[in-house]
């Protein structure tokens, strides 16, 4: 009797896990580096993206997403769940040289999903910290790595300098390499997530972080993927727009590989950017305000979709306007593949699956953009005993975006036309000659940042501010370390890598 107990548990059990991994999805979550809200096809751009437009309508594209201005936030607050203010990064990008990290307390997404008993994968950029080896992305939860660990390098050499110190920056795993020399990095990590893809053989389900070093600089592209926008008259626009299609063949080549697989139909595939297009390097952000590194929406509305034959028959082909943030990815994917949030610190990202698969109110009605106390103070603070609106910041309440301090370049730039270089529609309080500090829109009636409500909204302004003193207060102190000396490839064998 209790042998034949032991025997229908264990079949029960055996039975429950197997039900249990066949929900499990594949994650392709797939990165691209600055790359520009103008710059999908299916925003209107004279680029070409056939694969991520047919994979955008054939799933739900995220319209009211966003990402961080700029490359190491961006990734480190995907991985992590957290935002900026809680994890010490809220200042500028992870120099080469620089020691620190995403800090080692914070579990990050891909621990969680082989907690959950996938197989992790990191292909392509890193720029989550790397000066110890206990940062490097094979002790980040991810099995394997292939890929470079700064912000960027060149894109067939693999070679990077930073305040006179130089070395090729490319890993396998722990190791790194000059065997890929010569090789443009598109095609090397399209290539290795297809090799991954086709030796994946046992029943884990797997998890594919595929970031993309395109399309950020340098601007380089080989010359067949350039050509069909002979007639683009700006030549750094043309060979982004080279570098966009060639990325696309990437995410189609993949996708084929995962069919051919019998992978795909249970695949969940999110494709988003890490910030806004850099105008002044060949990506576009029109009609939106401002460029990468900027508080404007140029910065940080972001292109992002997710697609998946998983996903509910009425969401299908949809636009969802749900306020979704990089942070949610965190959440919601750890939920979805039967994962728990235990040992995470407290989380700052929601789980968006109601709100893209059902259509139902997103459970985000914040956003906390930054607060970036290391950044230049500019002008006086507009109220006393309040968040001071010299310091750097943008807050997300419902419709209303709050600014302060110096958000950077706030010009328009209609996409370059075919025949000159782009004209730049120039901000109305250009922000080196004036001292204004203080900035509310409407999000929702007026995305593009037309219309400054700050001096109609006295009351809207204070809650704000007060709102954005509130996150300050549950800060912790910035990171932002001198360069150090002792990462000079030149002391590793001409190599970036740990160094301490
Ligand atoms: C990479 O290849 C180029 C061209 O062959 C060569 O000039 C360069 O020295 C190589 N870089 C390294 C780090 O080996
Ligand atoms: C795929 O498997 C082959 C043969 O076992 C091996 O040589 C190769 O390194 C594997 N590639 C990856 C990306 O795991
Ligand atoms: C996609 O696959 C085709 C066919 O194998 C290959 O010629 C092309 O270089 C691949 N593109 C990328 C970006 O990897
Ligand atoms: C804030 O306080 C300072 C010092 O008391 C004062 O000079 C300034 O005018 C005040 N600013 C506002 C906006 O009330
Ligand atoms: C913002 O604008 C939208 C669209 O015009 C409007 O429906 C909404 O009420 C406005 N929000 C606020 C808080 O006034």
């Amino acid at each position: 009797m209790l042998m034949k107990n032991v025997v229908i548990l264990s079949a029960l059990i055996v039975l429950s896990v197997s039900i249990c991994e066949a929900k499990q999805p594949h994650i392709l979550l797939v990165i691209a580096d600055d790359y520009g809200f103008h710059d999908i096809g299916y925003h209107g751009s004279e680029i070409r993206t056939p694969n991520l437009d047919n994979l955008a309508y054939s799933g739900v594209r995220l319209e009211n997403y966003y990402v961080q201005p700029i490359c190491s936030p961006t990734r480190t607050q995907l991985l992590s769940g957290r935002y900026q203010i809680h994890t010490g990064l809220q200042h500028g990008i992870i120099w080469a040289a620089q020691p620190y990290g995403l800090p080692l307390d914070s579990p990050t997404i891909a621990d969680k999903l082989r907690e959950a008993g996938y197989a992790t994968h990191a292909v392509g950029k890193w720029h989550a910290g790397f000066y110890t080896h206990a940062h490097m992305p094979t002790r980040r939860g991810f099995d394997t790595f292939f890929g470079y660990l700064t912000g960027s390098e060149g894109y067939y050499n693999h070679y990077r300098c930073h305040a006179k110190m130089c070395g090729t920056d490319f890993m396998e795993n722990t190791t790194p390499t000059n065997n890929y020399n010569g090789s443009y990095s598109t095609h090397l990590f399209a290539n290795r997530v297809i090799d991954i893809i086709n030796n994946h053989t046992d029943d884990k389900p797997l998890f594919l972080y595929v970031s993309f070093q395109a399309v950020h600089t340098p601007v380089e592209v080989p010359q067949s993927y350039e050509e069909p926008y002979w007639y683009i008259k700006d030549k750094l626009r043309r060979t982004y727009a080279g570098m966009v299609s060639c990325m696309d063949e990437a995410v189609g080549n993949i996708t084929m590989a995962m069919k051919q697989r019998r992978l795909w139909d249970n695949t969940l595939m999110i494709f988003t950017t890490d910030n806004g297009g850099s105008v002044t390097e060949g990506g576009n952000n029109f009609p939106l305000r401002g460029s990468k590194g900027s508080m404007w929406e140029g910065g940080m509305h972001a292109v992002g979709f997710i697609h998946s034959k998983l996903l509910s028959d009425n969401v299908i082909g949809s636009v969802s306007t749900g306020l979704i943030h990089v942070t949610d990815w965190f959440p919601t994917l750890v939920k979805l593949a039967g994962g728990n949030l235990q040992g995470t610190k407290p989380l700052d990202g929601f789980d968006q699956w109601s709100s893209i698969n059902n259509g139902d109110k997103s459970p985000r009605t914040e956003l906390l953009h930054n607060i970036d106390p290391h950044y230049a103070k500019h002008g006086r603070p507009a109220l006393n005993g309040t968040f001071s609106t010299s310091i750097r910041a943008a807050l997300r309440m419902g419709d209303w975006k709050i600014i302060t301090g110096d958000p950077g370049d706030g010009s328009w730039t209609p996409r370059p036309p075919c025949s000159k270089t782009p004209i730049s529609i120039k901000e109305r309080h250009p922000r080196h000659t004036h001292l204004k500090n203080l900035w509310l829109f409407n999000i929702t009636q007026d995305p593009n940042e037309n219309n400054d409500l700050s001096e109609q909204e006295p009351a809207i302004v204070k809650t704000m501010l007060d709102r954005l003193q509130y996150y300050d207060s549950t800060a912790v102190p910035c990171l932002y370390p001198e360069n150090d000396p002792l990462a000079d490839p030149a002391r590793h064998g001409g190599f970036w890598g740990p160094w301490q």
